[in-house]
């Protein structure tokens, strides 16, 4: 009994080693695994043997239907993939294979459509130090030494011996520092817009310890709070849309005189009130009228000039925008591809 399943087994595996055809493949599977296939009618005969010798040729038998199963498994694996390639170098309409495409981050996105925006109106883009002296980031902004306005900055500071002019070193709180900077180039009319990371001890929903801002400032002759407003106005349509309006209510800041904070009409209700935004306003900044010690710090008379600035959030104006909305500020930089991949 073995015998013969073993001579069967021989039998079924040079004819499907042999075979170069996928249907000659199944004729073979049917030939040996088919209802009355060899195999299976040899099967019926194990049935009848006696109990002793039952077990013994129980076992030759599984372990031939095992291995002519599987040697058909593997031939048709290879069949099918031989008649694949085959295929494949003939086939030339068959859609190639794309690799995976990056973007830019929806960070980087916003940054770059705020520029353009900008530019249009003559704004250039710099981009001054994020580890800064004291004395740019306050000092120069019009921050007395023990100021409690300083606090309101949450800063970082970096671990070294205070310079005696320039004081402490500090990775910048704002984009605010740099004003005097830009001042100190010595070229007016000033036209800059100043996008960069900033950093301040805060970490929560609304907050990450490093964002971006974008400050704008003017400075020229008989620049006034008309020139800012229209330019606040000009930004919100081209950013927000146009059915969008901005609005300010004063402030305070040390380094701008007046102040304000800068508000945008709600996306939703459009300024009359609804459960997203409450008032009908989202608040959006701070900007206001350059401080004459401030230009004096720059070197500029501000008996004979005036400027305006402003300064913003990325982040923030970026989840104010229609169509995104995100819980929570800190998956920005989470890396998760789930969510970045959407934008
Ligand atoms: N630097 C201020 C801040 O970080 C914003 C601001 C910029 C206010 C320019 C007035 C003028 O909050």
């Amino acid at each position: 009994m073995e015998e013969q399943f073993l001579d069967l087994k021989n039998s079924a595996l040079s004819l499907i080693l042999d075979t170069e055809s996928l249907t000659e493949l199944e004729e073979i599977r049917i030939q040996f695994l088919g209802k009355n296939g060899e195999l299976t009618l040899l099967f019926k005969e194990v049935t009848k043997l006696s109990a002793e010798e039952k077990p013994e040729a129980g076992k030759v038998a599984n372990e031939v239907k095992r291995i002519i199963e599987n040697t058909i498994k593997q031939k048709s694996d290879e069949l099918t993939k031989k008649g694949k390639s085959k295929h494949q170098s003939l086939d030339v309409t068959e859609p190639g294979i794309k690799p995976p495409l990056g973007h830019l981050h929806l960070v980087t996105q916003a940054i770059r459509e705020i520029t353009t925006i900008f530019g249009h109106i003559g704004f250039t883009r710099e981009r001054y130090p994020e580890v800064e002296w004291d004395w740019y980031a306050f000092t120069s902004l019009n921050f007395p030494d023990d100021h409690p306005a300083r606090d309101d900055w949450e800063t970082f500071f970096i671990k070294q011996q205070p310079d005696s002019k320039m004081g402490p070193v500090v990775l910048t709180p704002h984009t605010s520092s740099g004003q005097v900077r830009e001042m100190q180039k010595k070229q007016l009319p000033i036209k800059m817009l100043n996008i960069a990371k900033c950093y301040r001890r805060q970490s929560d929903v609304s907050h990450t310890q490093m964002f971006h801002q974008f400050e704008g400032v003017v400075i020229g002759q008989d620049i006034s709070i008309t020139h800012l407003k229209g330019t606040l106005d000009y930004f919100v349509k081209s950013y927000f849309g146009k059915d969008r309006i901005a609005r300010i209510r004063p402030y305070h800041f040390q380094f701008t005189e007046p102040s304000f904070e800068v508000d945008i009409s709600c996306g939703i209700c459009f300024g009359k009130g609804c459960k997203l935004c409450k008032e009908g306003w989202l608040e959006m900044g701070g900007a206001g009228m350059v401080h004459p010690n401030v230009l004096k710090f720059g070197g500029i008379d501000p008996q004979k000039y005036t400027g305006f600035a402003f300064g913003w959030g990325v982040e923030r104006i970026l989840m104010m925008k229609e169509g995104i909305q995100i819980d929570d500020l800190r998956i920005l930089y989470g890396n998760d591809l789930d969510f970045l991949k959407q934008f």
